[in-house]
């Protein structure tokens, strides 16, 4: 078998003596792979004044699979997560999280085993946030078709190459109707594909329940971004917590492998940290290139360790990090795989579909929201253009006409202007100009009907 060449980024804090772990495990284990090594974190950008220098890009993308230790991101100052950046500049769209039981350790369940696929660019993730107002931000929740039935497509692709029943979209749908109620239909739509694999849905609600009630009735679980952060935590906390949590990063091209923690700096340098989080992902990322015999030998040998009670502190054990490793190594199982264990999971995603546009929908505007800053109900032309006020919220719910709601007000109005008529390119510039100079508007959304007539917008609370 050929040696394939990993990229590996030791990262800050405890990165450089956990990844050292995983190097030393892989070497005793005779795992065909050699490292690349690649800088990148707070130490990196403290030498080469960049957390990601472009070599580090370039080498992962080159060899398209790397082992990454955390690294450390400033806290309201300084430089943009590195694992946040290295996701988009690689497209990893896909955030790959199995919770499983270990034996040995301490944890309210023992029959756990999901694998959780998370969205990994998009949703409020995709960083589109504005001050409306001083007493009012804004952060956009984006979530496209393209985006969605990507990493949903590999969702199903990973259940059914691993041998897997069920995939289970978890979303908020009955509140978020335009955005989850996509991300729900590309769900729908992909899961007709995969007629092997059951499919199903529950809200993020009720699945944070199901999941600490009976956590075991869940196999494949798909979840937009900012869900999946969440639940990928909540479910590393059923299995032993965060110190046992793996993860991969997958897009088409590469896939970046690391724990789900981050760089301990309370207890780096010491030699106490617990490398098993990080090498259950260097597992997950031999089996991710098809070294699923070796995988399963490394994966033996800990498993080992643990039942045997040797442990780091954060286990409730008192061994170091080179203790702990040393038991790890000790106990792999010296037997050859046979060859036809390393094959390569076929995980074949569907291609994506060709993007729509709002002409072949046939789409059509029928109005504008006109975000303002006001101090209290502005006054605004019934009339601007061809168009009509039709009415006026504030924080989602209706204030104008009618009475006014018991809500508190902010300073921040949307003023919802309709037509009768479809409009044109021109009619909405008409609309700006006539706008009076004395309105501050912050925003201008564009308002759609699809050919049906349904609004491809949502209505404020009270609004008919
Ligand atoms: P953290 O995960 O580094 O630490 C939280 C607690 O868990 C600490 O008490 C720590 O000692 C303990 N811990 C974490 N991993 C451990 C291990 N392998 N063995 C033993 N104990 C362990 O989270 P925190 O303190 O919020 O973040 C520290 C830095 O890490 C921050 O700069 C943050 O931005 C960064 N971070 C990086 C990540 C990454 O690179 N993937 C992920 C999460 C945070």
């Amino acid at each position: 078998m050929d040696t394939q060449t990993i990229t590996l980024i030791r990262g800050d804090g405890i990165g450089p003596e956990i990844t050292e772990a995983v190097v030393e495990i892989f070497e005793a284990a005779h795992v065909p792979v050699q490292w690349e090594e690649a800088e990148a974190g707070l130490a990196c950008a403290e030498k080469h004044g960049t957390p990601l220098p472009k070599e580090t890009v370039e080498k992962i993308s080159r060899n398209k699979i790397a082992l990454k230790g955390p690294t450390t991101t400033p806290s309201g100052t300084g430089h943009k997560s590195v694992n946040v950046t290295i996701r988009k500049t690689l497209d990893l769209f896909a955030n790959v999280r199995p919770a499983k039981s270990l034996p040995g350790v301490r944890s309210r369940y023992d029959n756990v085993d999901l694998l959780l696929v998370r969205e990994n660019i998009e949703d409020t993730y995709a960083g589109v946030e504005h001050w409306q107002t001083p007493d009012v931000a804004q952060c956009l929740k984006v979530i496209t078709r393209p985006g969605s039935l990507a990493v949903i497509n590999y969702a199903f692709a990973i259940a059914r190459a691993q041998g897997r029943k069920r995939v289970t979209c978890v979303h908020k749908a009955n509140i978020h109707k335009i955005t989850d109620g996509l991300f729900l239909e590309c769900f729908r739509e992909a899961a007709q594909h995969y007629p092997d694999l059951q499919s199903d849905d529950i809200l993020i609600d009720n699945a944070c329940m199901q999941l600490v009630i009976r956590p075991e009735q869940f196999d494949v679980m798909i979840l937009p971004n900012l869900y999946g952060d969440i639940v990928s935590d909540l479910c590393a906390g059923l299995v032993g917590g965060l110190g046992v949590a793996p993860g991969g990063n997958i897009g088409d091209g590469c896939a970046v492998f690391e724990a789900v923690h981050g760089s301990a700096p309370d207890i780096a340098g010491q030699g106490i940290a617990n490398p098993t989080a990080i090498l259950l992902s260097a597992i997950q990322m031999l089996r991710h290139i098809g070294l699923n015999g070796h995988a399963g030998r490394i994966e033996t040998a800990l498993r080992y360790a643990l039942v045997s009670g040797i442990k780091t502190r954060d286990m409730g054990g008192n061994a170091t990090t080179r203790e702990f490793t040393r038991a790890i190594i000790s106990g792999i199982p010296s037997t050859i795989v046979s060859p036809n264990i390393e094959e390569k999971l076929e995980i074949n995603p569907l291609p994506l579909p060709e993007a729509r546009d709002s002409h072949s929908q046939g789409w059509h505007t029928v109005g504008v929201d006109l975000f303002v800053h006001e101090n209290s109900l502005p006054h605004l032309p019934e009339t601007v253009g061809k168009m009509t006020l039709a009415m006026i919220s504030n924080r989602g719910t209706k204030v104008y006409p009618g009475s006014m709601p018991f809500i508190y007000l902010v300073n921040w109005y949307r003023a919802r202007y309709l037509s009768e008529t479809p409009l044109h390119e021109e009619d909405l510039q008409q609309f700006f100009n006539a706008l009076p100079s004395s309105v501050e508007w912050t925003t201008i959304q564009r308002l759609n009907e699809d050919k049906e007539g349904n609004p491809m917008f949502s209505k404020a609370q009270g609004e008919e």
